[in-house]
């Protein structure tokens, strides 16, 4: 034992909190951050967050809350007004016909998860968890009880997840699936076919689909879908949505569920005991954002396509990078696989040696359950993508 993990020992923390750990981009994002304080001149592209503001007239909505004082507690899943406007939106945008009762809103997109899966997981209830995943799923099932049980994809064949391959892990224990379309951190988008195959066969068998469609308003196939759409199968499905991405709200806190009633209620029960309410000023932001024009949300997705564009264009020049076209959200994971062995023997490696020697940070793929990539967010600035990839150029061609 490290004199750290003893003196841990020694506190007797919950068993819980040791079946956990710490977001993987997190980590990476601190080194890098500590690297910058130190004076480094640090080319940045482990945020998962968008770089826009957030659009003026959201900004203004919180602003007239505060000077409104809209500031006492409100009901737990939120206002009317805002659980409203959820259902809207999601109605007008994707088709669903989710009443009042079966929306809540949390803070943030990840508190739904923690939310959902505490209500939906029991002690050992299989997960089934299509790879790469995005770091917090994991976690957030572990904390839970559950276990996951990992559905390996095929790089070659985009990342795809069917039915079939759900269908091959489905075991007496199995509770739920995890959909993350499009994913975080392969930026893959599943097919609306293959979506509603997936629902279809686990609805058939009780199991729950939980829909991650945080990034389903950054969707570059010019199909966007929600699973929400799918009524026949809507009392085995949440799905969770956030306004971070959407937005660029990321610091606002304010995602939202779609479920049957009872799990929006015992959601709501939980959400009690912990949060209470999101907060109220954020609220009134959240109604203004779903109910306002959506055209910063286009002005948006068409600036992260040509980003999008340019960085793969930039490792495509780059001998030995190999990277599939991601359909949505604003990671690309290239396979960086023939750059490892010799000195460099995984992801963690690569991306450790590129921050200290390229001071270019990225986040490895172990952290996503795969052993041949990194993460990069192309959600910065073109300049910021042209000076990352000139360092990396440079680096792997030092290899
Ligand atoms: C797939 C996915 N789900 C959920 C979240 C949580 O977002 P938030 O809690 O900001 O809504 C993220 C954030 O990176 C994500 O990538």
């Amino acid at each position: 034992m490290t004199p750290v993990t003893e003196a841990v020992a020694a506190l007797k923390l919950s068993e819980r909190i040791h079946r956990i750990e710490p977001s993987a981009t997190m980590v990476v994002a601190a080194e890098a951050e500590k690297l910058r304080q130190s004076g480094v001149d640090v080319v940045d592209w482990t945020v998962g967050e968008p770089h826009f503001s957030t659009p003026r007239h959201i900004k203004d909505a919180a602003i007239a809350a505060i000077n409104g004082n809209f500031t006492r507690y409100t009901a737990v899943g939120g206002t009317i007004e805002l659980k409203d406007a959820i259902v809207q939106r999601h109605g007008e945008d994707f088709g669903s016909g989710y009443k009042r009762e079966e929306a809540m809103a949390s803070v943030g997109g990840k508190h739904v998860l923690f939310n959902a899966m505490q209500v939906l997981v029991d002690h050992g209830d299989e997960v089934i968890l299509p790879v790469p995943y995005w770091v917090s799923f994991k976690d957030i099932v572990c904390y839970a009880g559950g276990r996951c049980v990992m559905l390996p994809t095929d790089e070659s064949e985009g990342f795809k997840v069917t039915a079939q391959m759900v269908a091959r892990l489905v075991t007496e224990r199995t509770k739920l699936i995890i959909l993350n379309s499009p994913s975080n951190p392969s930026g893959a988008v599943m097919s609306p076919e293959d979506m509603t195959e997936v629902v279809r066969f686990a609805a058939e068998r009780g199991i729950w689909v939980l829909s991650d469609e945080c990034y389903v308003y950054l969707n570059y196939t010019g199909r966007e879908f929600s699973v929400g759409s799918l009524n026949e199968y809507r009392d085995r499905l949440v799905v969770v949505g956030s306004l971070s991405k959407t937005y660029a709200m990321t610091g606002w806190r304010m995602g939202y569920a779609l479920a049957p009633a009872p799990v929006i209620a015992a959601m709501q029960k939980l959400q009690s005991q912990s949060t209470s309410n999101p907060t109220s000023i954020v609220q009134k932001a959240a109604v203004a954002a779903l109910e306002g024009s959506q055209a910063c949300v286009a002005e948006m997705r068409a600036e992260y396509i040509q980003l999008r564009d340019h960085i793969l264009e930039g490792l495509a020049a780059i001998p030995g990078m190999k990277c599939t076209k991601p359909e949505g959200a604003f990671y690309v994971y290239p396979n960086i696989s023939s750059f490892l062995g010799r000195s460099l023997k995984s992801p963690a490696e690569f991306a450790r040696h590129l921050l200290h020697q390229a001071h270019v940070a990225t986040v490895p793929g172990e952290g996503f359950g795969t052993d041949e990539h990194v993460r990069i967010s192309y959600a910065t600035s073109q300049k910021e993508l042209d000076r990352g990839l000139e360092r990396l150029r440079d680096f792997v061609a030092s290899l």
